[in-house]
């Protein structure tokens, strides 16, 4: 964690909805940072489809070290329609993740007040834990190939790859995390597939316990992955930090996305802790192409990364204010949290969130 008086920040608006939910969050930072007395740099970054069709690169040379030099990067979101799937995901959020060794991706999943959830009879305290998902290994790391590729003998492999440095220091991040966040449960339950992922996890989960013995006033606990997602479902309450991997991270959050209201209110944090490195911070939601410009996307969960980003930045009673400004727009002025349905614009959602801040 660094502490900033003058926060520059990089700005990727991105593809579809992503740069009119960015302009809400960029314009609780200039609300909060006039009332918290700090002050901040933007600055823009047309990466993303648009930019590709156009030029045909997807981050130009020398993109990753200029947004190094950054204290962090605000993301709107990734996703077009005229380009085929994965070239985006794996051009730019992949590879920003990767080059800037994001390897914590933090994904609180709160149930704000007033927002419906599917799960019958829980609230708010029921629903309320965060994830730590590794970000820089697994099934993510691109690792195959195809053989006799088109024919009938086609072969194709995908490697995952798991490394005792890149478990252990993000094993070692969440419990100091659990530590830090001081719930009375005090748990982190590492989430793998040991009864099948005999190597892998293995090594996942003799780290846990090696690393598990420097924390004695944590609980270290173990759920399967399969048994994981039941849980979320019946007994979220469960709950206080889970660790997982890469790919079952990405998947249970989303569920864990739908548990606390859906895409329009979840965010998640990519962050390099190490000194001197560069963190992400995203909503959850995709780039939803058929609402640009409709302005009826929700923007909660991109105010909600901005909030993290100003937790991660030195900026505490920042992102605590836009915390508690969310919670007074969901609990009392927002209908519904889904598309075209929270009885608001985007821009008056913003707007809203600004005028609870005071
Ligand atoms: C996420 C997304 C990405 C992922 C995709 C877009 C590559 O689903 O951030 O969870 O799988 O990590
Ligand atoms: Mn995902």
């Amino acid at each position: 964690m660094t502490s900033n008086s003058n926060l520059k920040i990089a700005v990727i608006g991105g593809d579809g909805t992503g740069p009119e939910v960015a302009a809400e969050g960029l314009k609780v930072l200039k609300a909060v940072a006039a009332m918290e007395g700090f002050s901040f740099q933007l600055k823009d970054f047309d990466y993303g489809g648009d930019r590709y069709l156009r030029t045909g690169d997807i981050l130009p040379a020398g993109a990753v070290d200029e947004l190094r030099t950054f204290d962090a990067i605000y993301l709107g979101a990734v996703g077009h329609p005229d380009v085929a799937p994965g070239i985006l995901e794996k051009g730019l959020l992949l590879e920003l993740r990767f080059q800037l060794d994001q390897y914590i991706n933090l994904r609180p999943v709160q149930l704000f007040p007033g927002v419906e959830t599917p799960l019958k009879d829980k609230g708010p305290d029921d629903i309320n834990f965060v994830v730590v998902r590794e970000n820089t290994e697994d099934l993510y790391c691109g690792v195959g190939g195809f053989l006799k590729k088109g024919t009938p003998d086609e072969v194709a492999s995908q490697t995952a790859i798991y490394t005792r440095k890149g478990c252990e220091r993000c094993i070692r991040w969440a419990f100091d995390f659990t530590r830090r966040r001081n719930n009375p449960k005090k748990m982190l339950t590492l989430v793998a597939k040991t009864n099948v992922l005999t190597f892998g996890h293995d090594l996942w989960w003799r780290t846990f316990q090696d690393v598990a013995r420097e924390y004695p006033d944590i609980k270290a606990d173990y759920n399967h992955v399969d048994a994981c997602c039941m849980w979320m479902v019946k007994n979220p309450e469960y709950y206080d930090v889970i660790v997982t991997t890469n790919m079952f991270g990405d998947i249970i959050t989303d569920l864990g996305g739908i548990l606390q209201g859906g895409m329009g209110v979840a965010a998640g944090g990519n962050i390099n802790p190490d000194p001197g490195g560069t963190s992400m911070f995203e909503p959850m939601g995709g780039s939803a192409p058929k609402y640009t410009g409709q302005h009826v996307i929700n923007p909660i969960a991109a105010i909600n990364a901005m909030s993290m980003l100003l937790e991660h930045t030195g900026q505490p009673a920042a992102a605590a204010r836009i915390q508690r400004a969310i919670r007074a727009v969901t609990a009392t002025k927002m209908k519904s949290q889904a598309a075209g349905k929270m009885g608001h614009s985007t821009q008056q959602v913003g707007d809203l969130v600004v005028a609870a801040l005071a």
